[in-house]
């Protein structure tokens, strides 16, 4: 069975590629994500709060050194330690490259356009086969436009795109009013790919302390739908990579976002929950079921589903809707 897959450009043996998370920071972990049948990592994200940080604490050393103030040297930490965020990525993501066989990419993650889109450079200087880039953005300022919270997004990408030549893939949130035209302005600059879709981690409200307090769910199978149906229609409109990250579990989902369209799917909470394992599991499930439909090759089920190719196309649309609520019947003795 030839599983192989075309992802921003590389070549890669298989469609599950492990997700940016702790998993993909430690070497140990990754050397058993690839043993394990993981076609390329995508390391956790380096920061624009923390890049941030690391440059005003740069600017500060720099001044207190210019301004003389010899006697509180001492106190101030060595260059070494301001530097650190930035090397710590380059090394590991360094020694990546050295240890693996498999394509890493490294990932940016930050709201703005400024100065620390700069280290996308360092990454591709450092190794790395590809960037992506998360912008996770809560648009909560209630003057701000749609159209403006979508050019954040392009200006963002382009100022990282003029900084590299290695392909950027664009993980963004499903939470946009046109997500179709979004993703081809993205394309027209320069994506070579977008990861749909982000999951935004929702803050609870604790009822004993009335706090407002961070949660980190992971997701389960129930997630993977909402892209499925986004990459379907999304297929004939671009040409660029799709990649799903959420709800990617099980061979099932793989399947069906491969049969929706997607060039590759991406694991973190099936990992997280299951460990490495999972991916040599899930290979062994999607080749028994390709060769079962008598498939040849992912190449030839991709997208043999999507919107462009579906028999019902117009079932990814509202279509069913009032079908679907018709024809609910609840449990009886529900309401007696
Ligand atoms: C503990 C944890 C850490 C994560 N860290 C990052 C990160 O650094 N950068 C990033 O882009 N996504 C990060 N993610 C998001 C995942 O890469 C993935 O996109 C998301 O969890 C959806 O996929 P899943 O349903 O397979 O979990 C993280 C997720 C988890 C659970």
């Amino acid at each position: 069975m030839d599983l192989s897959t075309d992802y921003l450009g590389l070549k890669l043996k298989n469609p599950i590629v492990a997700s940016s998370s702790p998993l993909t920071w430690e070497l140990d972990k990754v050397l058993t994500l690839q043993d394990a049948g993981a076609a390329a990592i995508v390391m956790p994200s380096m920061f624009e709060e923390q890049i941030k940080n690391e440059q005003e604490q740069m600017d500060c050393f720099i001044h207190q050194q210019s301004l003389g103030h010899s006697e509180v040297e001492n106190y101030h930490p060595s260059l070494i330690d301001y530097e650190e965020y930035l090397d710590k990525y380059t090394r590991r993501l360094q020694l990546f490259k050295k240890e693996l066989d498999i394509p890493v990419i490294a990932s940016l993650n930050g709201i703005s356009n400024g100065g620390w889109v700069e280290y996308a450079h360092e990454l591709q200087e450092a190794g790395a086969d590809a960037l992506e880039l998360n912008v996770y953005y809560i648009a909560s300022d209630p003057d701000e436009s749609s159209n403006t919270v979508e050019q954040r997004y392009i200006d963002i990408l382009t100022a990282v795109h003029q900084q590299v030549q290695i392909p950027v893939c664009v993980k963004l949130s499903s939470q946009f009013s046109s997500i179709i035209p979004l993703v081809k302005r993205l394309q027209q600059s320069g994506a070579s790919g977008v990861s749909l879709f982000n999951r935004f981690y929702q803050p609870d409200i604790d009822l004993d302390s009335l706090n407002i307090v961070p949660s980190l769910k992971l997701s389960d199978s129930s997630s993977a739908l909402l892209r499925i149906r986004w990459v379907a229609m999304l297929r004939q409109h671009v040409s660029m990579t799709l990649s799903i990250t959420g709800g990617m579990h099980n061979a099932e989902d793989v399947l069906k976002g491969l049969l929706a369209g997607a060039d590759v799917t991406c694991m973190c909470s099936a990992l997280l929950d299951n460990g490495a394992e999972h991916i040599s599991q899930t290979l062994q499930q999607v080749t028994q079921w390709m060769e079962e439909k008598e498939y040849l090759s992912v190449k030839q089920l991709k997208g043999s589903l999507s919107y462009a190719k579906a028999i019902n196309p117009a079932a990814f649309e509202r279509a069913n809707y009032l079908e679907i609520l018709d024809n609910y019947s609840y449990a009886a003795g529900v309401m007696v």
